[in-house]
C-alpha cells in the first residue's frame, strides 16, 4: 500500500453536500472534474448524502449524461472500481438550460431543494465555462435567489477571472454586489497539485536547498510547462485566451510565486497569500522580452478562424524586484502541440571559481520536474577517473512519491470547499498582480499588430525563444 498515514487521518467530506457544475458537457468536466469526483469515491471520501448536478446548454438525457460521466472516468482510471463507480453514478443528474434563463435557473433550484436532504448542505455552484458566462450565470443565480440562507452556497470559479485587469476588477464588484468574500473560491488547479505545493515545503524542510536559493548563488531560473497536446476542439475557448492567459497568468506565475517568496511566517492562507502577493507585485517584466509562437495547422482548423493570431506558445524572461532575487533572469515558458508533456523548474546555480577556470564545465543545476511524474534532481560535476584534473557530469535524482493523503488536484480542492478550506484559493489581489504583468503584454502586442512565429508540431517551440535565453549566455534545459 502507497500510503503510510493512518486511512482515518485521511480528509474525507464530513457534510452532505450538491454540486452544480456549469459547463458540465465541456472539456474541463470530462478531463478534470468527473474523474476527481469518482477517485473521491473509490477512496471512500464521500459522505452518505450527496448530489452531482451538471448543467449545460446540450441537450441531454439523464442517461447519456451518466454515460459521458462513466466514459470520462474510463478514460482517466486505469483500474476502475465497478462498484465506486455505480455507486457514484446513482448520484449523477443532468439539468439542460442556457444561462440567462430564468425560467432554467428556478428549475434548477427546485431540483436542487429536492436532492438536498437537510438545510446543513453544502451546496456548491462550479463555474467550469469561460470567462464570457460567468455574467449571465451570476446574473441569472441572482434573480432566482440561489443564495438563500439555508443554503450554505459557495462558488467555485476557475481560471482565468476575466481576461484582463479591467474585466476581473468587474467580475469581482459583480460577486461582491450578492455574495461574500468567504462563500468564493477562486480556483487554479495547479495550486491542488501535490508537486506545487512540494516546492514551499521543500524548501521549508531542506537546508540545502533553501540557503542556495537566492541571488547570490542562482544565475537564472527556468519555469516551462510543455504539453504535447493541441487545443483538441477547445477553440471557442482557447482563441479567445492564447496562452498568456490560460496558462502565464495563471499556472506558471503561480508556480513562480511558491518558488520565490519568502517562507510564510505560519503556513496559512493569510501570510501565504501575502507572500506571494508580494512576489508578483515584483515582477518587472519588459514586453519586448517576450516570443509568442503558434503551432502550424493552428488557424483556420476545427473552428479556429483562418486570420487568427492568437499564441498557443509563449516564452519570456522576467526579473522580480525582491530582496532574494533582484538580478536574477527568471525564465517562463508554455506551449501546445511541442514534443511532450513536461512541466518542470529549473534552477542554475553560478559556476565557481574552479568551474570558470574549466571553460567547459557545466553549471549545477537543481531540477524538480512536476510533471508527468514529480521528480527531484542534482546535476552535478564529480572527477573523471585518472590522473587529470578532469570532470564529467552526474546526476542524481529520485522520483518523489506521494505518500500518505494523496489525491489529484480537484479531488483535493472540492474537499477544501466543502470544509470551507481556503489555503489552496487565490485572492482577488493576487489575480489582480497577474493581470498586471500579462496586460502590458498583450496590448504591446496588440498596438504593434506583432505576428506569432510559427512552428512545427511535436517539436520544442519557435527559435526565436531559444535566442531570448541566448542573448544572456544560457539555454533552455530539459532532462528527459
Ligand atoms: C488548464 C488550461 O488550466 O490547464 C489548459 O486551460 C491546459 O489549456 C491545462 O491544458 C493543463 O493542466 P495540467 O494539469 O494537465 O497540466
Amino acid at each position: 500500500m502507497k500510503k503510510n498515514q493512518p486511512i482515518e487521518d485521511f480528509k474525507v467530506a464530513k457534510d452532505p453536500f450538491s454540486l452544480v457544475i456549469f459547463g458540465a458537457s465541456g472539456s474541463l468536466a470530462k478531463l478534470k472534474l468527473f474523474p476527481a469526483l469518482y477517485e473521491l469515491a473509490a477512496e471512500k471520501r464521500m459522505p452518505e448524502h450527496y448530489s452531482i448536478v451538471g448543467y449545460g446548454r446540450t441537450k441531454l438525457t439523464q442517461k447519456q449524461f451518466k454515460e459521458r460521466f462513466e466514459a470520462s472516468v474510463r478514460e482517466a482510471i486505469e483500474y476502475v472500481d465497478e462498484d465506486a463507480l455505480s455507486a457514484i453514478l446513482k448520484h449523477v443528474h443532468y439539468h439542460a438550460g442556457n444561462y440567462d434563463q430564468e425560467s432554467d435557473f428556478k428549475a434548477l433550484k427546485e431540483k436542487i431543494a429536492e436532492l438536498e436532504n437537510n438545510e446543513n448542505t453544502v451546496r456548491m455552484a462550479y463555474f467550469s465555462v469561460p470567462p464570457s458566462a460567468f455574467p449571465p450565470i451570476f446574473d441569472t443565480l441572482n434573480k432566482v435567489n440561489f443564495n438563500t440562507r439555508k443554503s450554505k452556497l459557495r462558488l467555485v470559479i476557475e481560471k482565468p477571472f476575466g481576461y484582463d485587469l479591467k474585466s476581473a476588477k468587474k467580475l469581482k464588484k459583480m460577486i461582491e454586489k450578492n455574495f461574500k468574500e468567504e462563500q468564493i473560491y477562486m480556483l487554479d488547479h495547479y495550486l491542488g497539485k501535490e508537486a506545487v505545493s512540494n516546492l514551499m515545503s521543500l524548501r521549508y524542510a531542506n537546508a540545502i536547498i533553501t540557503n542556495l536559493m537566492n541571488k547570490k548563488f542562482v544565475s537564472n531560473i527556468q519555469i516551462v510547462a510543455m504539453e504535447d497536446r493541441d487545443i483538441e476542439g477547445r477553440a471557442n475557448y482557447f482563441d479567445n485566451v492564447g496562452i498568456l492567459r490560460d496558462m502565464v497568468q495563471s499556472h506558471l506565475l503561480q508556480i513562480l510565486a511558491y518558488l520565490t517568496m519568502f517562507a510564510p511566517l505560519e503556513p496559512n492562507a493569510k501570510e501565504i497569500t501575502k507572500e506571494k502577493k508580494r512576489v508578483l507585485r515584483s515582477i518587472q517584466l519588459d514586453p519586448n522580452s517576450v516570443v509568442r509562437g503558434q503551432y502550424m495547422g493552428y488557424a483556420g482548423k476545427d473552428g479556429v478562424p483562418k486570420a487568427s493570431q492568437t499564441e498557443t506558445f509563449a516564452a519570456l524572461k522576467l526579473c522580480l524586484k525582491h530582496p532574494l532575487w533582484e538580478g536574477v533572469p527568471i525564465y517562463l515558458k508554455s506551449g501546445k502541440a511541442l514534443k511532450q508533456k513536461w512541466t518542470a523548474v529549473v534552477i542554475e546555480f553560478k559556476p565557481r571559481r574552479a568551474q570558470r577556470d574549466h571553460g567547459e564545465l557545466k553549471p549545477n543545476r537543481l531540477v524538480i520536474q512536476l510533471q508527468p511524474t514529480e521528480k527531484i534532481e542534482f546535476h552535478m560535476l564529480t572527477k573523471l577517473g585518472g590522473q587529470h584534473f578532469a570532470f564529467h557530469e552526474m546526476t542524481t535524482g529520485r522520483p518523489i512519491y506521494c505518500s500518505g493523503d494523496c489525491l489529484t488536484e480537484h479531488g483535493r480542492l472540492f474537499l477544501d470547499v466543502i470544509d470551507g478550506s481556503k489555503e489552496l484559493f487565490l485572492s482577488f489581489d493576487e489575480i489582480f498582480a497577474a493581470w498586471r504583468v500579462i496586460d502590458p503584454v498583450v496590448q504591446h502586442c496588440e498596438q504593434q499588430a506583432c505576428k506569432p512565429h510559427a512552428y512545427k508540431k511535436g517539436g520544442l517551440g519557435p527559435k526565436a525563444a531559444d535566442e531570448l535565453l541566448k542573448k544572456d549566455g544560457f539555454e533552455w534545459f530539459y532532462s528527459f
